[in-house]
């Protein structure tokens, strides 16, 4: 047994402080109370976006009130560094003329669905008064999120002094399929930046932005970085040298097929020149690769955040990924090294599946070309290519009762603290799911409860 038990212990300790405060959760609408404003009546802050480094807060002013925009910059020249065409980045559609069913399936994932433009359609939370509204912790300070003229915008209502009564922001893309929530970009001239307000699908309400975000305060400065941008999209024009800046007419939406598969672009003419060629030529399958190889083609987007050592979106896979981004792979907690990646796969690496057989990879218990979310049966039914009922301890007790929920009881979903959102003094947190596959006695016993009396 080698499992780091030291290291979970502490984290279940951590966690169930997390856990504690989410109980104080008691929804998302909290009644306005009425104070007089005591901020001095002055300026409107404005903070350069470029001086801040990836996922780096500098110092802001600690009281509440204050608005934030990126200092404007002089455009500029696209010709990047790095060329789509050099990259083979072809558009999941593409694909279908000879993969259709692929393509039907992998539309319905999260991964396609992780960046869309802003629209009524993408945006999951309701347009409506008073639904759309956030009362923050600062009295007198509210969001709410709205269509106008087919535009979704954020509009700050505020009785600051020195602000505006009524603050528009036009909203650019909703990132996130909605398992978790949403968060939304905006454009200030070339600059990328995010906004300070998100969806919690969990609580079905509007809400803070979550990480550092300070509830109470309307930064619309923070960059949307291409780090960011690089596990959430297959494509953006990034102005080489800049933090968040960006051809605006150049981008591929949503985690699309050329980021687990390489460069496809020979392949598709290859094909089409050679129809009757049914052996696959210039193309990727991670299933071929190496244990270590196939699990990079992940962990671009499923490791944590990293330090990008060469420009964003131009790793191929079958790669060795360390080329392109320096990881942090002892994850002793799912959320750690931010942002909010639950560390998939440094946690799975620490699982005895992992470290006691030669084969384990995502893949083994997911498809990327299926929706499958929320199916346990059908995830547990995988653990059952390796193991048997009978090897779990529990076996002798509830035998097949156990064989469909396997993944709850030993892949247990956990409140994420590096993603809270604060509001009004509340706190929301994302359940996500622990990839370190193990025994965690708290979470069986309440399983065993559901499970009932022992099978005689
Ligand atoms: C003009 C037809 C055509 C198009 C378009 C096409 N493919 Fe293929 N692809 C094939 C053929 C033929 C094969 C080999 C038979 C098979 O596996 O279906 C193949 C196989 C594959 C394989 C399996 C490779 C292996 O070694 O097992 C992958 C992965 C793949 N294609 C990805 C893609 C992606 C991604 C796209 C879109 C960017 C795409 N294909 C577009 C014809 C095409
Ligand atoms: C380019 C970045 C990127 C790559 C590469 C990537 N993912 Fe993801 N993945 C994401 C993002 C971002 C999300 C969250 C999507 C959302 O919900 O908005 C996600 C979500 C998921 C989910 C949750 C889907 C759901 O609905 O429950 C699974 C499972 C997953 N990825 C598995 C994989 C596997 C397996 C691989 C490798 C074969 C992989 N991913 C490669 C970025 C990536
Ligand atoms: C290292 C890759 C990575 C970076 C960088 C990253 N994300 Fe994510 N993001 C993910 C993954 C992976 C998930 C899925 C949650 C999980 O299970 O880990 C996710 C989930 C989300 C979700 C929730 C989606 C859902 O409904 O499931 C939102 C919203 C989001 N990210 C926004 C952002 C924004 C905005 C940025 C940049 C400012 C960003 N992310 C940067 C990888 C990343
Ligand atoms: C998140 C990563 C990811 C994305 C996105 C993705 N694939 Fe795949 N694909 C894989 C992996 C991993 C395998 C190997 C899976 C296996 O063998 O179980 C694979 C296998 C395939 C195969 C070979 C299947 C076979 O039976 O040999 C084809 C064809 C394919 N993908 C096409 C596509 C197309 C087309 C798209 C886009 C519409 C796409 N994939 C998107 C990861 C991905
Ligand atoms: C690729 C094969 C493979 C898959 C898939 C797999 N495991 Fe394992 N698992 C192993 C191996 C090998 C061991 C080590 C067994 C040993 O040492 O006797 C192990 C060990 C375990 C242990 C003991 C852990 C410990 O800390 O002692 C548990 C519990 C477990 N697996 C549960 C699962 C569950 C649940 C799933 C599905 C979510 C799963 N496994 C999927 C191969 C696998
Ligand atoms: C109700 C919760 C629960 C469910 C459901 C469950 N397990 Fe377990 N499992 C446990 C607990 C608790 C232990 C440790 C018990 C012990 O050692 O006596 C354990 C131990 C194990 C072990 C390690 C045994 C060893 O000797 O090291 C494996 C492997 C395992 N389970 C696999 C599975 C598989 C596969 C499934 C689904 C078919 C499953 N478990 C379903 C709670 C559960
Ligand atoms: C032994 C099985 C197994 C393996 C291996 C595995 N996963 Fe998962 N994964 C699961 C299960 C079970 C879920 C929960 C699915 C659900 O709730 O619908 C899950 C959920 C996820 C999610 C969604 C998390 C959330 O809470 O929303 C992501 C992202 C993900 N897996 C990525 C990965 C990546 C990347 C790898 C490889 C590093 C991987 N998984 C390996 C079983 C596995």
């Amino acid at each position: 047994m080698t499992l780091p038990q030291a290291v979970i212990r502490k984290w279940i300790l951590f966690r169930l402080s997390a856990v504690l405060t989410i109980l104080a959760m008691a929804g998302c609408q909290k009644a306005a109370t009425e104070i007089e404003s005591q901020r001095e009546p002055d300026r409107i802050l404005q903070v350069h976006a470029a001086d801040w480094g990836e996922f780096v807060f500098q110092e802001k002013p600690s009281t509440t009130g204050w608005v934030a925009f990126p200092a404007d910059v002089t455009a500029t020249d696209y010709t990047s560094a790095v060329d789509p065409r050099a990259l083979g980045i072809v558009p999941a559609k593409e694909c279908a003329e000879c993969h259709a069913e692929f393509v039907r399936g992998f539309i319905e994932t999260a991964h396609a669905r992780t960046m869309r433009r802003a629209t009524r359609e993408s945006v999951l939370g309701d347009l409506t008064a008073p639904h759309n509204r956030i009362q923050t912790g600062r009295p007198g300070f509210e969001f709410e999120t709205l269509e106008v003229a087919s535009h979704i915008v954020h509009r700050l209502h505020s009785r600051e002094p020195g602000i505006p009564a009524v603050l528009e922001v036009p909203v650019a893309f909703a990132v996130g399929s909605g398992n978790h929530g949403q968060s939304f970009l905006a454009w200030h001239g070339d600059q990328l930046c995010q906004t300070p307000v998100s969806f919690l699908t969990e609580a079905n309400c509007w809400g803070n932005s979550p990480g550092t975000y300070v509830d109470g305060t309307a930064d619309f400065s923070r960059p949307a970085t291409s780090r960011c941008l690089d596990c959430h999209n297959t494509w953006f024009a990034h102005a080489p040298g800049s933090v968040n800046r960006y051809d605006k007419g150049h981008f591929v939406m949503g985690v699309s097929c050329v980021r687990c598969h390489g460069a496809a672009r020979d392949h598709v003419r290859y094909h089409q020149q050679f129809p009757a060629d049914r052996q696959a030529q210039a193309i990727i399958n991670p299933r071929g690769l190496s244990r270590d190889r196939a699990n990079e083609v992940c962990a671009q987007c499923h490791s944590g955040g990293g330090e990008l050592r060469r420009p964003a979106f131009t790793y191929q896979p079958g790669e060795p990924l360390e080329k392109w981004i320096a990881l942090n792979m002892q994850a002793d907690a799912p959320s750690n090294d931010d942002p909010h990646s639950a560390n998939q796969l440094g946690r799975m690496m620490r699982s005895a599946c992992y470290q006691r057989s030669e084969t384990l990879t995502c893949m083994d218990c997911h498809d990327p070309h299926r929706q499958e979310r929320g199916r346990t049966e059908l995830f547990s039914e995988r653990c059952q290519n390796c193991h048997q009922v009978a090897d779990c301890g529990l076996s002798v007790k509830y035998n097949d009762k156990l064989s469909q929920r396997c993944v709850e009881c030993h892949m247990p979903s956990r409140r994420d603290v590096e993603v809270t959102s604060r509001n009004a003094g509340e706190s929301v947190m994302p359940l996500l799911r622990d990839h370190l596959i193990g025994i965690w006695p708290d979470v069986s016993r309440t399983i065993e409860n559901e499970l009932g009396a022992p099978q005689p």
